[in-house]
């Protein structure tokens, strides 16, 4: 039986960019589905994605799920994973897009807690502002999962856990990758993500760490893109006026700014992987193909296919089980495998 938490990280590295948006902001109801058989018996840790446990009792049952929005390929990613595991359990899901407002996430919550679901899954864009609303929950007896990102608040009972990756942790391997490919030299800029997101702050954070004992690795311009394609074209334009060819290199805090700033390198002339080198976080299937192509350098993987392990907590803490209070699941992959691994990539 492999390990119920695999907590290691990617580093792909190759030599060598959509999705269909979608957005409700009111909250719907998915059709409820057929429950397979289930065993009592912890799952094996499947090689794209989280483990499952296959606790019985969801089938029917009420949960509310607040999503961010649908602003990156990761995010669709994961939204399908979530609805797909709440189809394959019977779950009535409830299910809130807030298209990246903290706003219409509260909302959502306080619209879930009045129809007395009984569960909430929140993927919180910021990490701060959440305690009104989660004492709420917890007054009306609903259980949150918190999934992706973490928030900030004083009393840490007003969650029951955090299923996501070490966003530090992906920020640090993108810097020793980077200090080793520029052989410690570089000016580098970055793409930040969504201003007090917790993968904004601590990939910020790691990555900093990790050219920290490189004097020669510069950070000479950094700004928000918002962790969208757009907005990272956008950014990266501003960065090529200010800065011009002394860019040697781009860390992008996740692959869809990544690819919006190789499509801005590309516009201005220069060539993306060779002459400016690009890393970024996530391990989508675009990054893989813009490796392939010879655009980005590398990508760390932070999973999206949070849905088992959610309704696994959500199961748990329904049937009165306790749950760690951090999950934490990712794989590492090379690029001795990049190739097969494609083939079988959910995202
Ligand atoms: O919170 C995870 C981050 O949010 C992913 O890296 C990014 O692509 C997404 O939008």
């Amino acid at each position: 039986m492999r390990p119920l938490i695999v907590a290691c990280l990617l580093l792909a590295v190759a030599l060598v960019s959509g999705c269909p948006q979608q957005s409700a902001q009111t909250p719907s109801t998915t059709p409820s589905a057929q429950a397979p058989p289930v065993k009592a018996e912890p799952a094996k840790a499947p090689s794209s994605g989280p483990t499952s446990t296959l606790i019985p009792g969801l089938e029917g049952r009420t949960i509310g799920f607040s999503q961010i929005g649908a602003e990156s390929d990761w995010r669709r990613a994961e939204t399908k994973s979530i609805k797909d595991e709440a189809a394959k359990l019977g779950v009535d899901l409830k299910f809130a897009d807030a298209q990246q407002k903290q706003q219409n996430q509260i909302q959502a919550l306080r619209s879930f807690i009045a129809q007395k679901v009984e569960a909430i899954v929140l993927a919180p864009v910021v990490e701060t502002g959440w305690e009104p609303v989660l004492r709420e929950a917890r007054d009306a007896g609903i259980p949150v999962v918190l999934v992706d990102r973490g928030v900030k608040v004083t009393d840490e009972s007003l969650y029951a856990t955090l299923i996501a990756s070490d966003f530090v942790a992906e920020g640090r391997m993108a810097a020793e990758w980077l200090a080793k490919k520029m052989k410690g030299q570089a000016n580098i800029v970055e793409l930040q993500g969504t201003p007090g997101a917790a993968p904004a702050i601590d990939r910020k954070q790691g990555f900093e760490e990790g050219i920290a004992q490189f004097p020669g690795m510069k950070i000479t311009k950094s700004q928000s893109g918002d962790f969208t394609r757009a907005k990272g074209k956008e950014v990266m334009e501003a960065f090529i006026k200010a800065e011009g060819k002394s860019i040697q290199a781009v860390y992008a805090h996740n692959d869809d700014m990544a690819l919006g700033a190789i499509q801005a390198l590309e516009a201005a002339g220069m060539k993306p992987g060779q002459d400016v080198i690009v890393v970024s976080v996530d391990a989508v299937k675009a990054a893989f193909e813009a490796m392939i192509a010879g655009q980005l350098n590398a990508t760390v993987e932070c999973n999206p296919l949070l849905g088992p392990a959610a309704f696994d907590a959500v199961a748990k803490l329904l049937a009165g089980e306790s749950v760690p209070k951090k999950i934490v699941q990712d794989q590492l992959f090379d690029q001795s495998t990049a190739a097969a691994d494609m083939k079988t990539r959910q995202y």
